[in-house]
């Protein structure tokens, strides 16, 4: 039985992370994605923290402007990024949860916790045409909620899995795994398109390429850091050809 498509979005954050470094003007995170479309990217993502420690404003309307792929906007709940997710009417949104203090996205929505909010915040998106995404952990409460306030996506958190590779621990990678398995399996029965990313590398991408119910996955930071060794494009080229095999 062939499996469906699995597309490939690439997060260019860091693209602008090593802009912003040296507050020069490259690398250019919109050369990056216009870079990833030609390297057989699916799809843009961008993280536009409430810091703007990486992705700025202007990318966003230059990234908007630019590119032909559709564009997953990430953000936190908050009204300045619903606002600004308003005027651009991305092709996706997708929430986030955000604390400044973090280096990276840590752990999932509590989506079951804030249901009535985030119900209230998604509608004006979902009624100016962009699909919602909730990043969200395997917890069966957070995605039976998550269809329950009417979000489009749910994208599950890889994190842990990856960091429990890098740790050596592969039972504990391999529970973590299949309870990923399980909630992708049981969000798609609710009728959410399952995404998962974080972390993810040509190392540990495999076992969620090789899964039906999911639809997309989002890479960045490797993908970001690979282009170091062996350029943006081969990077992102040969990522596509890990998930395709994996996949076949
Ligand atoms: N998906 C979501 C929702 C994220 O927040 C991130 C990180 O910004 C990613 C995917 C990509 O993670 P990484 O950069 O570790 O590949």
């Amino acid at each position: 039985m062939t499996r469906p498509p699995l597309r490939l979005g690439v997060n260019i954050d860091h693209v602008a992370t090593l802009r912003n470094a040296r507050g020069s003007a490259y690398p250019d995170p919109v050369r990056a994605a216009l870079m990833a479309q030609e390297a057989g990217a699916d799809g843009i993502t961008a993280h536009l923290r409430e810091d703007r420690r990486h992705i700025v404003d202007l990318d966003i309307e230059r990234l908007m402007a630019a590119i032909t792929l559709p564009l997953n906007f990430e953000m936190a709940a908050t009204r300045e990024m619903q606002t600004i997710a308003l005027r651009h009417r991305p092709h996706a949104v997708c929430l986030v949860p955000e604390k400044r203090e973090e280096r990276t996205t840590e752990g999932g929505l509590d989506v079951a916790g804030d249901a009535e909010r985030l119900a209230d915040f998604i509608a004006p998106l979902r009624e100016a045409g962009s699909r919602v995404s909730l990043f969200i952990g395997h917890d069966p409460h957070q995605i039976d909620a998550s269809a329950r306030i009417g979000a489009a996506v749910v994208e599950l958190h890889t994190g842990h899995y990856c960091d429990l590779i890098a740790q050596g621990r592969p039972d504990a990678a391999a529970q973590e795994l299949e309870a990923l398995r399980m909630g992708a399996t049981r969000a798609q029965a609710a009728g959410l398109e399952v995404h998962a990313g974080h972390g993810l590398s040509f190392d540990t991408v495999a076992p969620f390429a090789a899964m039906d119910a999911l639809r997309e996955l989002n890479i960045g930071h490797f993908l970001v850091s690979e282009a170091v060794f062996m350029g943006l494009g081969p990077a992102i080229a040969k990522m596509r050809r890990v998930m395709d095999d994996a996949r076949r």
